[in-house]
């Protein structure tokens, strides 16, 4: 009976994590994973999740002792706990609708398509970086640079220290995942406190000398007297910084390698650029960048006849929602670029918390994978792929392309 149970430590699963996924969806599409935590696979359920105001995205709501957080509390911070992220992502309303409208203030539409030509300069000169190698790798040379590259840009931080910034982004994001070990959680406590006082230091430079940018806006936000503290814009500018780079990395860089691996839609959006917004959204769905978003339920909620107990984590699978046959219909698995309805994929989630980011997503994904294949139409595969490990913001991490 085991073998029904989602299970994501199969060899293989992170490279092509879509088979097992409609098993669920046949098999137990509603159910308590061998790791405790509740999922829903199917797209229907999946929305609902997301929709339903019963349930919270606030960790204090989950009824259990998580031992191994109190040991680690315990060994990195003498036993006082850190205050909770007030981020937007881990706080439900009236807070979050308060924050939100405010941080999206500075996050306007307009803000976002005045950031097109910076973002066709950085991906015109990270290509000429890779033609001028001959032989690159598409992740360190593109999809990794070009989100960190634009979000520190257009929150107006210091350049610089991108190292030990992409270090802890990577450590805290693997929390994000359904199963996390000990060594992981302890890295992302440590990484989390480095970043939070690199974010306050960098808060308190911007503050005396403050620029035409989404950090000085931040700061300067207010709507009838209404400000954010400097703990809730410390905890929206990690929010912003970590989920601007994390995620758009793996569009890109996956968003390229199944292009190549599907030569006729790749040479159908390279021979007609029309097709970029529609093409954006196909990718979206069928890469699925973060793969499942996570609630947990106020109260008790039934969904297909079984009901999930109250205060326990339920993740909703963005990914497997994004292929589930009875939804999209009997192609669900094939990468169409002028799929009508692609647009209505669940990748950047649903409801309240729907993806703050997702212009500023599509408009660097288009740009960087269309000036990708149009510049190199004939890369192909020098190496194989390595997959991240990641559950949920599953991507490749090493791409190694012969580029002509
Ligand atoms: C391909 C790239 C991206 C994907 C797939 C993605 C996906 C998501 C998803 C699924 C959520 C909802 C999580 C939930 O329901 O619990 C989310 C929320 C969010 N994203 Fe993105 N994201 C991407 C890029 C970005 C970028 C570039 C930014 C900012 C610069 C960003 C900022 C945010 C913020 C602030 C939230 C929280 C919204 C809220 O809780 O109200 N994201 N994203």
């Amino acid at each position: 009976m085991t073998d029904v149970f989602f299970n994501p430590l199969d060899e293989g699963y992170v490279a092509d994590p879509f088979p097992h996924l409609a098993e669920m969806r046949t098999l137990l599409p509603v159910q308590q994973t061998l790791a405790g935590p509740w999922a829903v696979f199917r797209n229907a359920d999946v929305t609902r999740l997301l929709r339903e105001p019963r349930l919270s995205v606030d960790p204090a709501m989950i009824d259990t002792t998580d031992n191994l957080r109190e040991q680690l509390v315990d060994e990195i911070f003498n036993g006082e706990s850190p205050q909770p992220s007030t981020s937007i992502l881990n706080v439900d309303p009236p807070d979050h609708t308060r924050l939100r409208r405010l941080v999206s203030k500075a996050f306007t539409p307009r803000a976002i398509e005045a950031l097109r030509p910076m973002i066709q300069d950085l991906v015109d000169q990270q290509l000429d970086a890779m033609a001028e190698a001959g032989t690159a790798d598409v992740v360190d040379g593109l999809a990794f640079p070009l989100p960190f590259d634009v979000i520190t840009k257009m929150l107006g931080m210091p350049e610089g220290d991108t190292d030990s910034l992409r270090k802890w982004g990577e450590q805290l994001v693997r929390t994000l995942d359904p199963i996390v070990d000990e060594e992981m959680l302890r890295e992302a406590m440590v990484a989390g406190t480095k970043m939070d006082a690199h974010i306050e230091g960098v808060i308190e430079w911007k503050r005396s000398n403050p620029g035409d940018d989404l950090l000085t806006a931040l700061i300067d936000v207010e709507e009838d007297g209404d400000r954010l503290s400097t703990i809730e814009l410390r905890d929206q500018v990690s929010l912003l910084f970590v989920a601007g780079h994390e995620t758009t990395v793996n569009l890109i860089g996956t968003g390229i390698y199944e292009l190549l691996r599907h030569p006729e839609q790749l040479a159908l959006w390279r021979d007609d650029e029309s097709l970029g917004p529609g093409a954006i959204e196909e990718l979206l769905r069928y890469v699925s960048p973060v793969q499942f978003s996570r609630r947990i339920s106020i109260a008790p909620i039934t969904f297909d006849g079984i009901e999930i107990p109250e205060k326990t984590v339920v993740l909703a699978g963005l990914a497997s929602a994004n292929r589930d046959p009875e939804f999209w219909g009997d192609d669900a698995d094939s990468l169409q670029l002028t799929r009508p309805n692609a647009s209505q994929h669940m990748s950047f989630g649903n409801g309240i918390h729907y993806c703050l980011g997702a212009s500023l997503a599509k408009m660097e994904g288009q740009v960087a994978i269309h000036s990708f294949i149009k510049r190199f139409p004939n890369a192909t595969e020098a190496g194989e792929p390595h997959w991240n490990g990641r559950i949920n913001l599953r991507g490749i991490e090493k791409l190694p392309l012969r580029l002509t």
